[in-house]
């Protein structure tokens, strides 16, 4: 189905081709190609107030402004810990961003890295891990308030979900890859607990994350999240150490990755929201999951 707006990309496809080969022929068949390629791969975004609901907490403690405990919060309890979401919800915050990582069989559990060294008393990357290993580690180790949480595990998603629901907390899932396990898991989860469809959105900065997700259920919320000059640059605006031609092409990368996530991603995908830093001047809205938690509780 065709949207509103739709009418600018074809004319400007239909336009590029027509200058750049003088064929209209050749310009119609582009332009309808890339017609049929949107109408077929496309999926519709959810309901605007649906997204508002996760988005815009109505609920009196907010206000209307969402306060998003990072990793659970982890500034006041090790993060990605059930504990984390208990405090989360006693500090006021609104919802949690969690993190999923996947063990050797395939159990999604909260974890942000690759490896379990830096959260716990393991070591070793987490797809190595079975999940019974992973239970027998100590999820506090490494945290400043580890003597007062002591004993607490590295829970799996579905635990992490229960209690959020059970606090009445929106989820942030942030999902960094493994697109296909995770759609898979995300999406049995919505199917046994539909509440997720009013209280959580899936992030990710990977196109493919949010297009698996929107293909294993199109009704799941969803956010694309974009760092503008996140190939060239690190996150604190360093530039990567490299030739002065590969960061040349990276920065070219960059900017049609930018053009990208504001004329073609959102649309494909039909995202409800972009995490952006910057803009707002598109159909992006501006939010930065940050640590919240300290700073409401002080
Ligand atoms: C990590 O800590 C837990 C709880 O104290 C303990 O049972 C486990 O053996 C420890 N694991 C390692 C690898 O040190
Ligand atoms: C989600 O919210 C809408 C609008 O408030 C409501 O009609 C719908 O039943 C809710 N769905 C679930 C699964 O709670
Ligand atoms: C993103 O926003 C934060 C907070 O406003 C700012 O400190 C940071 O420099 C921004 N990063 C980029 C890449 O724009």
């Amino acid at each position: 189905m065709l949207q509103i707006g739709d009418e600018v990309y074809l004319s400007v496809v239909f336009l590029l081709f027509i200058f750049g080969t003088r064929s209209a022929i050749g310009a119609s068949a582009v332009t309808a190609s890339f017609y049929l390629f949107i109408v077929m791969f496309r999926f519709p975004q959810v309901p605007v107030n649906q997204a508002n609901q996760v988005l815009r907490p109505t609920g009196p403690a907010s206000a209307g402004v969402p306060v998003i405990a990072h990793r659970g919060g982890r500034h006041d309890a090790p993060e990605n810990t059930i504990v984390a979401i208990r405090e989360a919800s006693r500090n006021g915050a609104t919802g949690v961003e969690l993190d999923l990582g996947f063990t050797a069989e395939g159990t999604a559990v909260l974890m942000h890295d690759d490896t379990v060294d830096r959260t716990t008393n393991g070591t070793g990357a987490l797809a190595t891990l079975r999940l019974a290993e992973v239970r027998k580690l100590d999820a506090t180790q490494r945290h400043r308030l580890r003597e007062k949480f002591k004993g607490e595990r590295v829970p799996t998603l579905q635990e992490a979900v229960e209690e959020c629901i059970k606090h009445q907390l929106n989820i942030f899932f942030d999902v960094k890859d493994q697109a296909d396990k995770a759609a898979a898991a995300l999406g049995a989860l919505y199917q046994k607990y539909p509440v997720l469809y009013n209280s959580s959105i899936v992030c990710s900065f990977e196109p493919k994350v949010i297009y698996k997700m929107r293909q294993a259920d199109p009704a799941v919320v969803t956010a694309l999240k974009h760092r503008p000059w996140s190939l060239s640059r690190y996150g604190d605006g360093t530039p990567r150490s490299l030739s002065a031609w590969m960061h040349c092409w990276l920065g070219v990368l960059d900017l049609l990755l930018d053009w990208a996530h504001h004329h073609l991603l959102w649309n494909l995908c039909g995202i409800s929201v972009g995490v952006h830093n910057i803009s707002t001047q598109y159909r992006y809205l501006d939010i930065t999951l940050r640590d919240v938690i300290p700073t409401v509780s002080r």
